[in-house]
């Protein structure tokens, strides 16, 4: 037999470099900064609904689109928080993870030939599930220092071939929150070239309260703006919000006809998300809004601490408007890097899990065009404060 080799497909994916991040550290005992989880405990509640679920007996399929409690938990929390009107029967779809919802929703309604438009830097997921699609990515760069989207550059990226622009906002990895000013020009390049927004709003729940560079962050989901509500698919989870990136739990909303495309794809890959978590999930929206407040106090907390290190430690962050990421420049390590012989980002970051002790991502992981991010890397900061004190133990030793 000649050697089976993977399909076409595939050409131009590699592994996740993030998760890749995640086994080294593992291998060398590094504490791990790279891949965006929680080394702290889910809120009790949900942990003992789990608990209930499996006695209760949720050990079977659910239905398809979720358990109808969870979608009714996902409707109230859209509506309250954003006044979305999302009907729970036909518009909300529970995924495994945003993920999955992601790829359901470019499956869902892309063509061979179709393009679909990544902001760069963009979550490793997100050019495999265009690819998967069939479409073509066509990226365009946010612009440093701030990482603010040129709206010129955007329009450029747009034709009649664009069938969707893929947006995350809070952003990973910059931390950016996008303004009104931004979303706008986005939803009218939408509109114009007749294109369906996919929008990624994972952390909508971790923006810091701060006025970031003179301006008060604040979440604008997409389908909120003028025109987008009927061509926006809003994907979300509660990995982030609730601690609970292992549960595979987030959910797509959409109008009826973009949902039964995104259902058709998840009926035939997923048929359904683990339906004891689902039930369990009932409890985390169940939460008093006091969790959601301590959320954002913790997160302010843990990203004060991690920009004090990163400061001694002479590694130049970006601050972040929201999400639990912080880019940061390593330009000053560089007589370190040329002692080792390191060349570049993907040398630094395995240089740093396996000799310092402390995993990042590299940040031209983040870029499909060459050269940018080359001199970042990620660190992620959800994490105990004993965790950060170690880190920072371990850079303090390592800096230049
Ligand atoms: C922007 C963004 N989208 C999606 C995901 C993955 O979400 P899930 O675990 O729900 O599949 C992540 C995880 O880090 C992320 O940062």
């Amino acid at each position: 037999m000649n050697p089976i080799t993977p399909s076409n497909r595939l050409v131009g994916l590699r592994e996740s470099v993030i998760r890749e991040m995640t086994r080294l550290a593992i291998q060398h005992n590094a504490i791990n900064l790279s891949q965006g989880f929680p080394d702290f405990s889910p809120h009790p509640e949900i942990i003992a609904a789990a608990h209930r679920a499996l006695d209760e007996g949720f050990n079977q399929y659910a239905v398809t689109w979720g358990v109808p409690a969870l979608r009714e938990a996902i409707q109230a929390y859209l509506q309250k928080w954003y006044g979305l009107e999302y009907d729970a029967t036909h518009q909300i779809t529970v995924t495994c993870g945003v993920t999955e919802a992601i790829i359901a929703a470019l499956m869902g309604i892309a063509n061979a030939g179709d393009e679909v438009i990544i902001i760069e830097p963009y979550h490793e997921n997100y050019v495999a599930a265009a690819v998967f699609a069939g479409a073509q990515p066509v990226f365009v760069p946010l612009v440093p220092p701030h990482y603010e989207l040129d709206l010129d550059r955007l329009r450029a990226a747009f034709s009649n071939k664009t069938r969707a622009i893929l947006l995350n906002t809070p952003h990973n990895p910059t931390g950016r929150v996008f303004t009104q000013q931004e979303l706008e020009g986005v939803a009218a390049l939408c509109q114009e070239f007749d294109a369906v927004c996919v929008t990624d709003e994972i952390y909508d729940q971790i923006i810091y309260d701060g006025q970031e560079r003179g301006v008060q962050r604040k979440h604008i989901p997409m389908a909120t703006l003028d025109g987008m509500y009927e061509r926006t698919i809003t994907v979300n989870g509660l990995g982030k919000t609730f601690a609970l990136t292992g549960w595979r739990l987030g959910y797509a909303c959409a109008p009826e006809s973009l949902s039964q495309a995104l259902r058709t794809v998840h009926d035939f890959t997923t048929i359904c998300a683990p339906t004891p978590l689902q039930h369990a999930a009932v409890a985390a929206f169940q939460l008093p809004d006091a969790y959601l407040t301590q959320l954002k106090k913790d997160y302010t907390a843990r990203r004060a601490r991690m920009l004090g290190i990163l400061e001694n430690a002479h590694l130049r962050a970006t601050l972040p408007e929201g999400t639990y990421y912080v880019l940061a420049d390593f330009s000053e390590w560089v007589q370190v890097l040329q002692g080792q012989g390191i060349a570049d980002d993907f040398e630094f970051a395995e240089y740093m899990t396996t000799q310092v002790g402390v995993a990042v991502v590299p940040g031209s992981s983040f870029y499909k065009s060459a050269d940018l991010g080359k001199q970042q890397i990620r660190f992620a900061f959800a994490k105990k404060m004993e965790t950060l004190d170690a880190a920072e133990e371990r850079l303090l030793r390592a800096r230049p």
